[in-house]
């Protein structure tokens, strides 16, 4: 019998035990890593062949950059569970896919507030500000804190191309290159579609990193997400980012077991 003490006092044996346990904690984490693109939903519209989760748009990405800045994650999760009670109340559970645009994800387990991950379109955008600015003003039960100020504050937008850069080298496929955006073949003629193929012209646009700005400023006029259209706030782009969270699939368009193979 191997006891305790006569492991601890036999370095030799100790390191090679240690070993032994590293190891199968590292088979556990890094295993599932060779079939994590069979557990990532294809979310592709069935009519248009086009991918339906895209990446948030520069005023949406810089909504989210607020959301985490104010520390909305502290009280609010962005994932449903697959379980029957979190359906009934939020809506389908989250997919994988929905989520592979995140750098960081928002999943979080702290509920002081409800999930969010499906509020996008649950609201107007002026509940949504009126709601942000005084939340006890329509939730008069609420403990959630306030912020005015996202209302009085400018965006700034002047960085948010270098924000798309760097999500972009960790994968996120925002496009800088003609060939990132029409796609291209390589010597081996192998294809390699761009944005434009995979989104569509309208999503692409809203891609393209050398015209950032100008989609920005073109989404937050057309949207006027709150309310006040002689500027452009940093509640413009959180009530955008808002609308847009667990809208992109579009679940009518998919048969109820179509996700399950990716369980
Ligand atoms: C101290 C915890 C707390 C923080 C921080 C917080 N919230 Fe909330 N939030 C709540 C609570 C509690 C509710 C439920 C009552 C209500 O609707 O106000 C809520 C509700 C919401 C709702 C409505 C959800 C629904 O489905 O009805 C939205 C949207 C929301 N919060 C967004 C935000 C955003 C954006 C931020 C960051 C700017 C934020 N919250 C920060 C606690 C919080």
């Amino acid at each position: 019998m191997l006891k305790h003490e006569s492991i601890e006092t036999n370095s030799g044996l100790l390191i090679v035990l240690t070993l032994i346990a590293i190891g199968i904690g590292g088979l556990v984490e890094i295993v599932p890593l060779h079939y994590i693109d069979s557990t990532i939903e294809d979310v592709k519209d069935p009519q248009t062949g086009l991918e339906m989760v895209r990446p948030y748009s520069p005023l949406e990405l810089r909504g989210r950059d607020i959301y985490i800045r104010e520390g909305c994650y502290t009280c609010h999760s962005q994932m449903i569970r697959p379980f029957r009670d979190e359906d009934l109340r939020y809506g389908h559970y989250s997919l994988a896919a929905e989520s592979k645009y995140d750098h960081p994800f928002q999943w979080g387990s702290k509920r002081t507030g409800p999930d969010l991950a499906r509020v996008g379109a649950k609201y107007s955008n002026a509940w949504h500000t009126q709601h942000l600015m005084a939340p006890r003003s329509v939730v008069p039960e609420s403990i959630m804190p306030n912020y005015p100020w996202l209302m009085t504050t400018n965006l700034d937008y002047s960085d948010v191309a270098d924000r798309m850069i760097a999500l972009k080298k960790v994968g996120v496929p925002y496009t800088l290159t003609k060939d990132e955006y029409a796609g291209w073949t390589d010597d081996k003629g192998q294809k390699h579609p761009g944005t434009l193929e995979r989104f569509g012209e309208q999503v692409a646009n809203t891609l393209d990193i050398n015209r950032a700005e100008d989609s920005l400023l073109a989404q937050a006029k057309a949207g006027n997400y709150d309310g006040d259209p002689s500027s452009i706030s940093e509640m413009d782009a959180l009530v955008a980012y808002l609308q847009v969270l667990g809208t992109m699939v579009d679940f009518s368009k998919f048969d109820e077991d179509y996700f399950i193979q990716f369980r």
